[in-house]
């Protein structure tokens, strides 16, 4: 039996016709650089989430830059975040010479711990960047709560989530910004790179219009120094085609997850969704003892599985830096060392599902 980890290749079968039209369409009209189907796709965001403004950009790792530029960002400024993520949620703030302060994650969402947040806050500090990790928002109304009384902004890194609630309301509309990314295998994929910033703060959305064509706010006039950041036509065009779906893929992936944690639990650690959230199931992360063997077990069967992250931001060596050690963060480094993700897609059947579901019970030790 084959099974793929995200199945990029089925979903372009599925929105093949939709797509290769949309293309055609751009590359007719060869309207490359935000084009009218980066517009239509920002009218159509913005109503998917509710959010006020949803910009489009380069990547989600530029939509955290640009979103930390809006917010001004300063050397030497702190913002608090997760070890437990991609780099890019650290680096962005590095890169603006300001430090990540990381912050352990709950041992059940291995999002942010919200109740050690307080204790990290200095007078340099100036946002808080919960991650929603394999697709959950953090535990954001403790997290806001946080923010107003020491007057701190809120950017959540929602490149796993998008589509995902909070209280009903989605990720994208839950924090002073927003972010997502539409890299291929994420819940909402393009063809290449591509991301989103989301705010209802009219100040930060144009700001973040003119950051992301370098601060340029009349030809050849740069009042802001910004980054070359846009979304690419070509992708927008491909993102119009599967969103209109969208919320049925959500709808398919949680079925997914269902089966999964229906026949896995008890056996294995299966993941854990607060009850007043819905995920995006970016990913479907167990906890094991004996990862690589496991691993290996799967891979003999042609089951493929990934690790998301084997290391922490707080031993990475472009962070060696800071100054951190592993035992500052011992759930972190704990769920380094355990998580494992099986494959996710919402293209997955019962008979595949049951396949990958037997080789775990199989490779059970
Ligand atoms: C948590 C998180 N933040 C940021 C990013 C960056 O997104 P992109 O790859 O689109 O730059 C990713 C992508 O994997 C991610 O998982």
């Amino acid at each position: 039996m084959k099974i793929d980890f995200a199945n990029l290749q089925l979903q372009y079968q599925t929105y093949k016709d939709k797509i290769d039209n949309n293309i055609q369409a751009v590359l007719n009209r060869s309207n490359y650089i935000l084009g009218e189907e980066v517009q239509i796709l920002e009218q159509e965001l913005q109503k998917f989430t509710g959010a006020k403004h949803a910009i489009t950009c380069s990547s989600g790792t530029d939509a955290i830059l640009l979103a930390l530029m809006a917010i001004d960002i300063q050397p030497g400024d702190e913002v608090i975040t997760t070890p437990f993520t991609w780099i890019s949620t650290g680096e962005m703030i590095a890169l603006l010479k300001a430090k990540p302060v990381f912050v352990d994650i709950e041992a059940d969402t291995f999002n942010i711990d919200s109740s050690l947040i307080e204790k990290s806050i200095t007078e340099k500090t100036k946002a808080i960047m919960p991650v929603s990790l394999y697709g959950q928002p953090a535990d954001i109304d403790a997290i806001k709560s946080i923010a107003v009384k020491y007057n701190l902004k809120v950017i959540i890194d929602g490149a796993q989530s998008f589509g995902s609630t909070y209280n009903r309301k989605m990720d994208s509309n839950l924090g002073d910004i927003s972010t997502t990314s539409f890299f291929p295998s994420k819940p909402l994929g393009c063809y290449g790179d591509g991301g989103a910033v989301f705010t209802n703060n009219e100040e930060y959305a144009s700001k973040i219009k003119l950051l992301r064509v370098h601060g340029q706010n009349k030809k050849y006039h740069h009042q802001y120094i910004g980054i070359g950041g846009r979304l690419d036509t070509l992708q927008a065009a491909v993102l119009l085609a599967k969103l209109s779906n969208f919320k049925n893929e959500l709808k398919d992936r949680q079925k997914v997850a269902d089966q999964y944690t229906e026949k896995l639990s008890g056996f294995f650690k299966t993941p854990v969704v607060k009850p007043n959230r819905t995920s995006a199931w970016a990913q479907y992360t167990l906890r094991v003892k004996n990862r690589n063997e496991l691993q290996l077990r799967l891979k003999k069967n042609n089951i493929p599985s990934s690790v998301f992250y084997p290391i922490p931001l707080n031993l990475q060596e472009c962070f060696k830096y800071l100054g951190y050690k592993d035992v500052d963060y011992p759930v972190s480094d704990i769920a380094s060392r355990e998580v494992l993700s099986i494959p996710m897609n919402p293209y997955l059947n019962n008979n595949q599902i049951d396949f990958i579901v037997s080789n775990l019970m199989k490779s059970r030790i």
